[in-house]
């Protein structure tokens, strides 16, 4: 059997995302939300690709969807990933404002991100369609970005964990072992993200253990030493190190500073 050169592009990628040293290498997100338009898109990443070229960790910039084919064009032949901030189950059909997995591939997507608690919060989206989001993207060969968080209310009533635990369990249903091991996962409670308000290191480390911790119960240790586990919520340049540095935090998928190059830049340098 001969491989295509995407193929072989997308298993060094694989090998390349393992670190020998620490097993996991981190990986930074950047999610653009609902902003920049294709042009504008288009200038922000020009002006970071040259800023991140000494970065060690993974990184990817997921822009809104008419955007995706200008920024995929000025990444060709960088270390910047596109990824995309949500992807439909359904490969085709009557599905109006929806978008396939295949179309996301063929721009040169590599990973999506689902379960965004904007997702959960305005449109509805439930465990379960954030599990059949998942599996999709998982059988166009790319890498889900599972999300998963607390409110506010709900870290006051003091039901993080089992928030937490029924999002990962829900997310993950039916998914394998090998299926686990190559996605992300990303913890952003709810009450951090876009407010300025970071957790703490330990609030975050004490939940990414937390969550490695299902993971090993769901599946194996191996897995659960595998998995690479991002946080969102507030995350900066001044803040970043910090969080980067907990042992069980694998890199950040962020919101409002990735929308300016050197403060994103700045934040895939500090890991
Ligand atoms: P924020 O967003 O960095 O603006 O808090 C993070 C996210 O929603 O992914």
């Amino acid at each position: 059997m001969r491989l295509t050169d995407n193929e072989i592009e997308a298993i060094a990628q694989k090998i390349a995302s393992k670190s020998p040293s620490s097993g996991r290498r981190p990986i930074v997100v950047g999610n653009w939300k609902l902003h920049k338009t294709p042009t504008e898109a288009a200038n922000l990443v020009r002006e970071l690709v040259p800023l991140v070229e000494g970065a060690t960790c993974e990184i990817g910039v997921a822009p809104a969807y008419p955007c995706l084919e200008r920024v995929a064009g000025i990444l060709a032949g960088s270390k910047v990933h596109l990824c995309a901030q949500n992807a439909y189950w359904e490969s085709s059909g009557a599905f109006t404002g929806e978008v396939s997995t295949a179309m996301l591939k063929d721009l040169g997507v590599s990973h999506v991100i689902v379960g965004h608690s904007e997702r959960r919060q305005f449109f509805g989206e439930t465990d379960e369609t954030v599990n059949r989001r998942a599996k999709a993207v998982l059988a166009a060969d790319l890498t889900p970005i599972l999300c998963v968080g607390e409110s506010l209310e709900e870290r006051d009533g003091g039901s993080t964990q089992a928030v937490v635990d029924r999002q990962i369990r829900g997310g993950l249903v039916g998914l394998t072992e090998l299926q686990v091991d190559d996605m992300v996962l990303a913890y952003e409670p709810v009450w951090a993200i876009g407010t300025g308000k970071v957790a703490t290191v330990e609030q975050a480390q004490e939940v990414h253990s937390f969550i490695r911790n299902i993971i090993a119960e769901l599946y194996n240790p191996q897995t659960a030493a595998a998995v690479r586990i991002q946080y969102g919520g507030s995350v900066k340049p001044d803040n970043a190190a910090q969080l980067l540095a907990q042992s069980d935090i694998d890199g950040a998928l962020v919101g409002g500073a990735a929308l300016k190059a050197a403060d994103f830049a700045a934040i895939c340098l500090a890991t």
